[in-house]
């Protein structure tokens, strides 16, 4: 695996390799490495002939300056890792590679930027996100670029602004990955108390309370929320928002009638946590796509 510092240096350890007409897989990361980066990679693995893993804790999508500064680094974990899951390069810049000095442009996505987690964090946050992630896309040239189901908003942030803007790559969103009592996945987790870390097993299941109540025929989203509240409410968990909305445009739905995206965002002690699930309302059994533990 080579480790790039610079998008020279990028460019210039794929270019033989994409005149040979290979196929080039992009996993954006933030590092500290855990099983659903690594689902991430081993998809691109399977699916292309170069992987790219980029990792760079993007400064401008930190809304708060504890939670930038609290951000898990491994960079030497992680090398080992993405060697084991079979990544090609490593792409790894200093701040300044990806804003130099007089960086002045934003890509941002509008609407879809603005709820949700925008609406809780601050739009500023999924612009940051758009803007790396088109300046990677831009720095790698990637055929597929990867993203996780975990973060529903900004992946499909991501494939507004592929479209919008007609970046030729193809975005394959890969499923959430769980710990055994269904907490995704996710680098904050290290960050949680040990009595957090078991309260925080409800953000899950409150996801899964409104999936039963949509399966036992409930269709008035209210109903299915307040059921999901008093799951939080139970383990001690104030949520930022628990929503259902449509799976593409994320709006509010007033009845259940074809596939929802229930939403949930809480702060767990000191860590805020977000999950969410796809529920299909005509379905009774689950379906394996749903399921992405393991
Ligand atoms: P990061 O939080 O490091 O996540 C990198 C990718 O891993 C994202 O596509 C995310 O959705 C996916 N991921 C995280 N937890 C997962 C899980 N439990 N199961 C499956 N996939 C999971 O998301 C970012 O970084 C950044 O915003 C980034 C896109 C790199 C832009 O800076």
């Amino acid at each position: 695996m080579r480790i790039v510092r610079s998008i020279d240096e990028l460019r210039a350890s794929l270019a033989d390799q994409r005149r040979g007409g290979a196929r080039i897989g992009l996993v954006p990361t933030m590092g500290a490495f855990h099983a659903g980066h690594l689902s991430l990679m081993r998809r691109a693995r399977a699916d292309c002939d170069v992987v790219v893993v980029s990792l760079f804790v993007n400064p401008a999508q930190f809304n708060e300056a504890g939670d930038l500064a609290a951000y898990p680094r491994a960079e030497g974990r992680d090398v080992g890792l993405a060697e084991q899951a079979g990544v090609d390069v490593l792409f790894a810049p200093p701040v300044d590679e990806m804003y130099p000095p007089g960086f002045a442009t934003t890509v941002s996505v509008s609407g879809l930027s603005e709820v949700l987690e925008g609406a809780a964090r601050g739009r500023k946050h999924f612009d940051a996100v758009a803007t790396v992630v088109a300046k990677l896309f831009n720095a790698a040239g990637p055929d597929v670029a990867y993203f996780g189901q975990k973060d529903a908003q900004q992946a499909l942030l991501i494939q507004r602004m592929v479209r919008d803007l007609a970046f030729p790559v193809q975005i394959e969103i890969c499923p959430t990955i769980r710990e055994a009592d269904g907490l995704a996945m996710s680098s904050r987790n290290a960050r949680l108390s040990a009595s957090d870390r078991s309260r925080a097993g409800a953000l899950h299941r409150s996801l899964e309370v409104v999936r039963r109540a949509v399966a036992g025929g409930e269709r008035d989203p209210a109903a299915a929320r307040a059921q999901a509240l008093a799951e939080l409410s139970a383990a001690g968990v104030e949520p930022d928002y628990l929503e259902l909305v449509t799976p593409d445009g994320l709006a509010p739905v007033q009845r259940i009638e074809a596939d929802v995206l229930a939403l949930v965002a809480a702060r767990v002690g000191e860590t805020r946590l977000i999950d969410n699930q796809l529920i299909h309302p005509l379905s009774i059994v689950r379906s394996a796509s749903d399921n992405g533990r393991g």
